[in-house]
């Protein structure tokens, strides 16, 4: 851990977890507990609960769970130092200046040292638009019509004609050939030795959702090939999970995302006050862009070229959409090519006109289908409203099949009750799509002795996370020891003394499991509760159960691997001992 444990523990208990994720996530009280949709996987329902008690969230449906800083990791890709100081700048606790430990700074050094060198470029390109040497490019931007107030925002710049100055200027504030080329910024040749990756070309820095720059995209000033060079993908630059704008974007309070396809899209929309424009990386759009959208709003509005292209990315876009549970609506700007042209043309007025009739994906799937078939030939005709039945069974509810014939009705006047009928008939042969259901974690039903013992033992665990003051009776029968599953056991080493001491804070301990996985699967285990399942008595014999079967297994387990040590022996006895005991004894909950 890179600050001391206490101060950690500060940060947490000051940062109430229902406020922090009520900054992300819509969330309702049902009883004790919180729930919303989970941020971490597509769903309709709200399997997503956080609990105030706890301080803890978990996911019925994906199985993620754990606690403030768990929940910034996952949600802003943030490392565990980068959490604690988001919480601890929130909450007002002043954090040291740490002492890295040899382990943490290699862990946390590369990452970071390719943030900070891309940001060291970005300030270069930055200061050299701004410059006599950048007047090119800064003639480039003013005639694409950028106030200096854009170029400011995004950062824009200027790399010069020289093909290796930001290489030399990065090895003088200490970066090295090879954190410079794997960071996409120069690459090595035989002939010209490490040169940089982008000269003579205006700079429009990439980046995260958190402002920080992870990449580049690069346009020469006129005509050339490529237009748009950009840099390769690297540790910090993932083009599937980040979104050009989406730092500005993600703030817009439209509840409304509109994604195109170019850099100059983006910012010139942003110009003109639609600051809910966001772009792709310079490849398709992908559902882990599209999950990264739904987090902030329902509705995206597709901006792409009108050209075949487009059309085709478009309609790719709105497949992808409509898996994560998000709307896709298609904008038009006839006579112009995209949003930019558009804008410049027309205007911001004009420009929220087409936003305000933006056409809904359904029917623009329809429509560019319907270019496929000949209407004034019956039996392509034929053809075409087969498809469209076949289109229409992928909606599961009868009453927006139907609201769709009508709308289809109106523009192609294929007759409501002829379709419904054809529509029905191909259901009869293929089935309506019924809802995607997702396959749910860690449920598994199994009988075997080890999963047997698994089970009891995340039951005691259980138990005593519900109601701290069992363990006074719990510990006469059962030590650390006697938990035989890994991760359990090195739960209860943590749980234990804490149990003894009376300090026990469940939400604390997940920050003490640095693998992601067992901080999952420890969270999981800190947010069930017992099942109530009978009477006051029932309830006692249950828990007394459990006890006696820890203990069993761990006596059985202990048996069988016992040769002649004295010592073994001696705790396989010990062990008997308390198992009779039990058997006389009833340990009740109250
Ligand atoms: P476009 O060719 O549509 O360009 O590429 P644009 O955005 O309209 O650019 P301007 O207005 O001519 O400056 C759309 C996007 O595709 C990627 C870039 O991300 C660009 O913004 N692209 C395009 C490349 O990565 N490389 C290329 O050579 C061209
Ligand atoms: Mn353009």
């Amino acid at each position: 851990m890179y600050y001391p444990d206490e101060l950690v523990e500060e940060v947490r208990s000051k940062n109430d977890i229902v406020d922090v994720v009520s900054r992300y996530v819509k969330l309702q009280k049902k009883g004790a507990n919180y729930f919303g949709l989970c941020p971490f996987h597509n769903e309709k329902s709200g399997s997503f609960s956080v609990s105030p008690s706890k301080q803890m969230y978990y996911c019925f449906g994906c199985g993620e769970g754990g606690n403030v800083f768990t929940f910034l990791q996952k949600y802003e890709n943030y490392s565990f130092p980068e959490a604690v100081k988001a919480l601890a700048d929130n909450a007002g606790v002043k954090l040291p200046e740490v002492e890295y430990s040899e382990e943490a700074r290699r862990k946390e050094s590369k990452r970071q040292k390719l943030l900070e060198m891309n940001k060291e470029a970005a300030k270069y390109f930055y200061y050299q638009l701004r410059n006599p040497q950048g007047e090119k490019g800064m003639e480039y931007f003013k005639g694409r019509k950028l106030t200096d107030e854009t170029l400011n925002k995004w950062g824009l710049g200027y790399a010069n004609k020289t093909s290796d100055d930001l290489v030399k200027y990065l090895r003088s504030k200490g970066y090295t050939d090879a954190m410079i080329q794997e960071g996409g910024l120069g690459s090595f040749d035989e002939r010209y030795g490490m040169h940089d990756k982008f000269w003579n070309r205006v700079m429009f820095p990439i980046q995260d959702s958190n402002h920080r720059v992870i990449g580049f995209g690069g346009r020469v000033m006129g005509d050339g090939e490529p237009k748009y060079l950009n840099s390769p993908e690297t540790p910090i630059f993932d083009k599937s999970r980040n979104l050009f704008g989406l730092n500005f974007a993600r703030s817009s309070r439209k509840n409304q995302f509109i994604l195109c396809e170019g850099y100059m899209d983006v910012i010139t929309m942003h110009q003109a006050g639609f600051t809910q424009a966001v772009a792709s990386l310079g490849t398709a759009f992908t559902s882990g862009q599209a999950n990264l959208l739904r987090r902030y709003a329902d509705e995206v509005l597709l901006a792409y070229d009108s050209d075949g292209a487009g059309t085709k990315a478009a309609l790719r876009a709105i497949g992808i959409l409509k898996e994560v549970g998000l709307t896709g609506k298609v904008l038009h700007f006839d006579p112009y090519k995209d949003p930019d042209e558009f804008i410049k043309n027309l205007g911001p007025e004009e420009f929220q006109k087409r936003i305000d009739e933006a056409e809904n994906s359904f029917l623009f799937e329809i429509r560019m289908l319907q270019r496929d078939y000949d209407l004034k030939d019956p039996e392509s005709k034929t053809k075409f409203y087969r498809e469209v039945a076949k289109k229409l069974c992928g909606f599961p509810e009868e009453i927006e099949r139907n609201t769709y014939i009508h709308a289809l009705d109106e523009i192609y006047h294929m007759g409501y009750e002829d379709m419904r009928k054809l529509v029905v008939s191909y259901a009869a042969q293929t089935g309506f799509a019924s809802p995607v259901t997702r396959p749910k974690s860690g449920i598994q039903k199994k009988t075997d002795p080890e999963e047997n013992a698994k089970v009891v033992q995340r039951r005691l665990i259980t138990y005593l996370n519900d109601n701290p003051a069992l363990y006074q009776k719990v510990k006469k029968y059962i030590t650390i020891d006697d938990f035989t599953e890994p991760l359990y056991k090195t739960v209860v080493e943590k749980m234990f003394p804490a149990l003894e001491s009376g300090s026990f804070v469940a939400a604390s301990m997940i920050s003490e499991f640095p693998d992601e996985e067992e901080q999952k699967e420890v969270a999981a285990l800190f947010n069930t509760s017992i099942q109530q399942i009978g009477d006051q008595e029932e309830e006692s014999r249950a828990f007394h159960d459990t006890i006696y079967e820890v203990k069993k297994n761990s006596y059985e387990v202990a048996k069988s691997q016992t040769g002649s040590d004295i010592n073994a022996l001696s705790k396989v006895l010990e062990g008997k001992r308390l198992l009779d005991e039990l058997s006389k004894t009833r340990i009740t909950l109250s």
